[in-house]
């Protein structure tokens, strides 16, 4: 049946959400070359739904942060092509949009043991992380804000501590990869660096590695059986009633019961 039969006006469609009936307005989007007329304020990601899109690929969290649906768009009149999430982006009149699900960029192969802490180790790895001109469009086109050409140049001076905390928002989604001219897999340099950071540089966290072993020697064993026969009830109570760290406290901040420490 066509648009047409099921509306009286094709200009609008009707919907419910949650019970509520109403009209929206219909706008023409062209999705991989076709013309679609969707309702406004649809994401990217609804509006190919609503088209007949089975996504099956280039969609995971809808939250804007597993970095799986890469769209690659131009607004009319605008000879600049933009990227963006399909699941953040809201469509607008006469958009043309295609989807990048998959960026094809190198990803190194390594044996993450055998890497040191050194930069030199991404270096060698990622050769092609000198091929930056330093021109800016991979900050333009991450979703995240991301500084991204401020970690790469931070890379290249080997402050793996400063790639890792400039790209810590990273979603893996490759949109800054889409847009190199060096072709740079800047996503996957990050990646490493923030690995190495993480398990070679990054002080390790003694009062856990303290806690984990207590627990080991047993010194909560009594009280989680306690807990495990507690009633549902009764554990909402304790849960209610436990005592939690104050916004505002310093490092020096110690509970006033400190025998499960
Ligand atoms: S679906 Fe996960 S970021 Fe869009």
């Amino acid at each position: 049946m066509s648009a047409k039969k099921q509306n009286k006006n094709p200009a609008e469609t009707i919907v419910e959400e949650e019970g509520e009936v109403s009209k929206v307005k219909l706008i023409p989007v062209y999705i991989m070359g076709k013309r679609y007329d969707v309702p406004e304020g649809l994401t990217i990601m609804k509006a190919m739904e609503y088209a007949g899109y089975k996504l099956i690929r280039g969609c995971g969290c809808r939250g804007g942060t597993c970095g799986a649906c890469g769209t690659v768009y131009r607004e009319p009149r605008d000879y600049k092509i933009q990227v963006s999430l399909a699941c953040q982006k809201a469509v607008e009149p006469d958009m043309y949009i295609a989807q990048i699900p998959l960026f094809p960029a190198s990803r190194a192969q390594y044996e993450f043991a055998e890497l040191t802490s050194a930069p030199e180790e991404v270096f060698k790895l990622y050769p092609e992380l000198f091929r930056c001109v330093a021109c800016n469009a991979c900050t333009k086109a991450c979703p995240q804000g991301i500084e991204v050409m401020d970690a790469i140049s931070a890379l290249k001076q080997g402050n793996i501590a400063e790639v890792s905390r400039l790209s810590f928002d990273c979603i893996q989604c490759g949109l800054c990869t889409s847009r190199c001219f060096g072709e740079l897999a800047q996503y996957h340099m990050f990646q490493l660096a923030r690995r190495i950071y993480g398990a070679k540089i990054a002080p390790r966290a003694n009062h856990l590695a303290r806690m984990v072993e207590s627990i080991d020697e047993g010194k909560y064993d009594k009280f989680l059986e306690e807990l495990k026969k507690a009633s549902e009830q009764e554990l909402k109570r304790l849960y209610q009633e436990r005592e939690t760290e104050p916004m505002t406290a310093g490092e020096d901040w110690v509970p006033k019961d400190t025998g499960y420490l």
